[in-house]
């Protein structure tokens, strides 16, 4: 019997004695409460961190995003100026959003006292309690008014929880199933409190999940578990109802699931264009207005057709820099479920293109790591108009602050490391970025929008996302002469709007035959991939350096 099961089972029974309710709670942890009028006691239980893998929460969170993103935009505007009476922030407004830092608990002695936005005296120790469980004791006391609520958001490395208290009295919080890891993390760096005005808890916590699941589906965490490579049905139809909402597209089914075409019909620098129904893919498309999430291009070499691409998918059986004959690529784009389009080069093109000089760049940048340090930064150009309204960029900072905190590695690499790039210092930590910007009259967010530089070189090499790797293939490639384009500027839309794809290639019939409407040959997919601005944007130096893309028009103005 699964632990889930078994636990789930105790509870109910549990339930049945003490009358405790249980629910499942945002990140995806069961909680048992029982309270009466002196103690509220809940029990936590930790499931593997859900977010990263489960797909039944992260659907349920991408479809929340949806809502939420919407009262994100007036929970902004309004708290701003209402979440401030009797406030214990201080005097800036721009406290009022912050989660503040409290303190840590690091052992059973610590104890931390602060004064509270609705609580004036709140107390927390720690209790270490059995093999596998530590108990947070609060005390709330001496409450400002009636109604007012306190949001609190405790935290270790990987474990976090939201709490909310109203009444005056006990509380106390069970951490269960914590395993040898989270012990030594719990040793060195305690269980961190942090508080906030309530109402922005919903905003804050959705945005620091957005985030998380940015980061972890890319799969830096080490718990990572192996999972089937399928994507489950009703991922699947979670994710098109949510391109439906943001995209106003509603993907058709396709009857033909695979069209064969005979390898000499595609050539070097085709462009295999893909959107997997994933919930992560969905995200980056947001982002950035495509309507595809991983780029891929053709190659031959050595007389065999092969498939080169940047890709770290958990799915895929081989990650970083790669080349794969076309036919093993199939097979594996078969096994997780990709809908594929083929997008093939115009004549003029295909004529420049110096397939030796590509496959000489490729032989350099092969097996060099996915593109994490700059992964974001060709999403964020210009500083306010980049954020899809599930990150606004009001969170930006804060919830980079605080994961810096929470998971100093994967934020050293997803973003301290190119800000030092940015600025041309080197290992400077996070409060360091900040500061050193901020000497330079910039906030963090300017900071964040300036251009990426291709060929900056990272602790672990170049980093290139999938589509800043295929736009470096194309200039090594020879396709860009005499133009200034960075590679890292581009999103997965940015390339399939160049002006470059031959939009009235003479399809197959077998192409036709699965789609009659498109411009191009679908190879791969339960659902058709239909494009915006396919093939209009003629290249030119300097391009999408300062491109907003804004929800949900998402316009491009000319020569950004
Ligand atoms: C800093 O930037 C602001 C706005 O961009 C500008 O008004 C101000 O003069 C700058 N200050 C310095 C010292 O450069
Ligand atoms: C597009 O492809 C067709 C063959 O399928 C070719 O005849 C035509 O010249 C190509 N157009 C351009 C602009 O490259």
């Amino acid at each position: 019997m699964r632990l889930g099961t078994t636990i789930l089972l105790s509870l109910l029974f549990a339930q049945a004695i003490f009358a405790a309710t249980v629910t499942t709670n945002k990140f995806g942890s069961l909680e048992v409460t029982k309270e009466s009028e002196d103690i509220l006691e809940k029990e936590v239980f930790f499931s593997e961190d859900a977010q990263y893998y489960d797909y039944v929460h992260r659907s349920e969170h991408l479809l929340n995003t949806i809502d939420q993103a919407k009262k994100n935009k007036l929970n902004l505007r309004r708290d701003i100026t209402t979440c401030e009476t009797e406030s214990a922030f201080g005097p800036t407004d721009e406290f009022q959003f912050t989660p503040i830092f409290v303190g840590k608990l690091l052992n059973d002695e610590s104890e931390v006292s602060y004064e509270g936005q609705c609580f004036k005296q709140i107390k927390f120790t720690m209790e270490h309690v059995g093999e596998d469980s530590v108990k947070v004791h609060i005390d709330a006391r001496k409450k400002r008014s009636t109604f007012c609520k306190e949001a609190l958001f405790l935290s270790t490395t990987v474990r976090h929880h939201v709490e909310y208290l109203f009444l005056e009295r006990k509380h106390t919080i069970t951490f269960k199933n914590l395993d040898a890891d989270d012990f030594i993390d719990l040793d060195l760096g305690g269980i961190r409190m942090y508080l906030f005005c309530h109402s922005i808890t919903e905003s804050f916590m959705s945005v620091f999940n957005t985030l998380k699941l940015f980061i972890g589906g890319l799969g830096l965490n080490p718990k990572y578990p192996v999972i089937g490579s399928h994507v489950p049905e009703y991922m699947q139809q979670a994710n098109r109802h949510f391109i439906k909402e943001v995209f106003g597209w509603e993907m058709e089914e396709r009857e033909t699931r695979e069209v064969v075409l005979d390898e000499s019909y595609i050539h070097d620098g085709d462009f295999l264009a893909i959107t997997r129904l994933d919930g992560l893919d969905e995200i980056i498309m947001w982002g950035t207005g495509s309507h595809v999430g991983h780029s891929t291009m053709a190659l031959w070499i050595d007389d065999e057709l092969h498939i080169v691409e940047s890709q770290d998918g958990w799915y895929w059986p081989k990650s970083n820099i790669q080349r794969n004959t076309y036919k093993q690529w199939i097979e594996w784009a078969k096994n997780c479920d990709f809908n594929v389009i083929l997008l093939p080069l115009k004549d003029e093109y295909r004529e420049k293109f110096d397939n030796a000089a590509a496959v000489e760049f490729f032989e350099t940048i092969e097996g060099m790591p996915y593109g994490y340090h700059n992964f974001l930064f060709g999403w964020i150009d210009t500083p306010d108009d980049n954020y899809p309204p599930a990150l606004p960029a009001e969170f930006i900072g804060i919830a980079f602050e605080l994961f810096s905190e929470l998971l100093p590695s994967v934020i050293n690499s997803f973003f301290v490391e190119a800000m030092n790039q940015r600025l041309g210092t080197e290992g400077y930590n996070f409060k360091q970025v900040v500061y050193e910007a901020a000497k330079r009259n910039k906030t963090l967010v300017q900071l964040m929008a300036e251009p990426e530089i291709d060929g900056w070189m990272y602790s672990d090499g170049y980093s290139y996302v999938c589509s800043s790797f295929l736009i470096a293939m194309y200039k090594a490639a020879n396709l860009f002469p005499g133009m200034e384009i960075q590679g890292t500027e581009f999103g997965p839309k940015d390339v399939y709007q160049l002006n470059i794809y031959n939009s009235t290639a003479v399809l197959p019939e077998q192409c036709k035959a699965a789609d009659p409407d498109l411009p191009y040959c679908q190879i791969l997919g339960r659902y058709r991939l239909e494009l915006e601005g396919y093939s209009t944007i003629e290249p030119y130096s300097h391009m999408n350096e300062n491109c907003p893309s804004v929800y949900p028009e998402y316009v491009r103005p000319d020569g950004c």
